[in-house]
């Protein structure tokens, strides 16, 4: 979700309005998502490396979060929407660390969406602590076979996430910036400048639409039904 800032200065405002904005688009493009077909849907709201910015920006984006994991939960319950927030908890401040629990909990039980929210995320982080969590659990006194431990590894990667079908990435960028590098060995890439508060559903459904034409070949060869078996608009063309 990249564009908060420029949106802002655009407009002669500062950053944290277009980071304001940005929740706005949260809200939209989270309530659309499974009209779309999208059973799960990963939100980058802070990456380990966004920790270098003045901490004036970064509190006002821990507590936009805060105001909006408060908010939100009875409509993202209603709507059988599952959160997970992923990355690191421990530099989280208590309060939003406790918000984060609370909205968990309460979401637990929905199904119609997945939605995670990467916070305090590393892509780097998570695949060396799946490596150094699978090699704690398994290697005792007996010696362990490499690929014992390298299923062990590919498994507590997938726990938190799977594989990622389509990334999006707004506001002019193209690179991944550390994001979910594993699980998106196979995705889709979609770039646009649209600045992420700008973002909207016809920009989701356009993404999606070109998805759906996207031949995915997985290193195959083509096959004849390509893409339009597994569409992410529930087929039924
Ligand atoms: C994305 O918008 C939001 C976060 C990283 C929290 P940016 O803050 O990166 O906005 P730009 O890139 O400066 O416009
Ligand atoms: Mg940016």
């Amino acid at each position: 979700m990249d564009g908060n800032g420029r949106w802002a200065s655009r407009r002669g405002m500062p950053r944290e309005a277009g980071h304001r904005a940005g929740v706005a688009a949260v809200r939209r493009i989270v309530h659309a998502a499974p009209t779309l077909g999208i059973r799960c849907l990963t939100l980058y709201a802070f990456s380990s490396d966004n920790w270098r910015r003045p901490a004036q920006e970064v509190s006002s984006i821990f507590e936009l979060m805060r105001a909006y994991l408060r908010l939100e939960t009875r409509r993202l319950t209603r709507s059988s929407v599952r959160l997970k927030i992923i990355g690191r908890r421990d530099r989280i401040p208590e309060e939003l660390r406790r918000e984060f629990e609370r909205a968990e909990r309460r979401t637990f039980r929905g199904l119609a969406l997945d939605l995670r929210i990467a916070v305090d995320y590393s892509s780097r982080d998570a695949i060396t602590g799946a490596a150094a969590r699978a090699t704690n659990a398994l290697c005792g006194t007996e010696p362990v076979s490499s690929e014992l431990l390298r299923d062990r590894i590919t498994e507590t990667l997938f726990e938190s996430t799977g594989e990622v079908d389509l990334l999006i990435r707004t506001g002019g960028e193209k690179r991944l910036s550390d994001f979910l590098l594993w699980e998106c060995a196979y995705a889709e890439l979609w770039f646009t400048d649209r600045m992420w508060p700008d973002f909207g559903v016809e920009d989701l459904f356009a993404a999606l639409e070109e998805y759906r034409h996207r031949e995915r070949r997985f290193g195959g060869l083509a096959t004849p039904t390509a893409n339009h078996a597994s569409s992410p608009m529930g087929g039924g063309e």
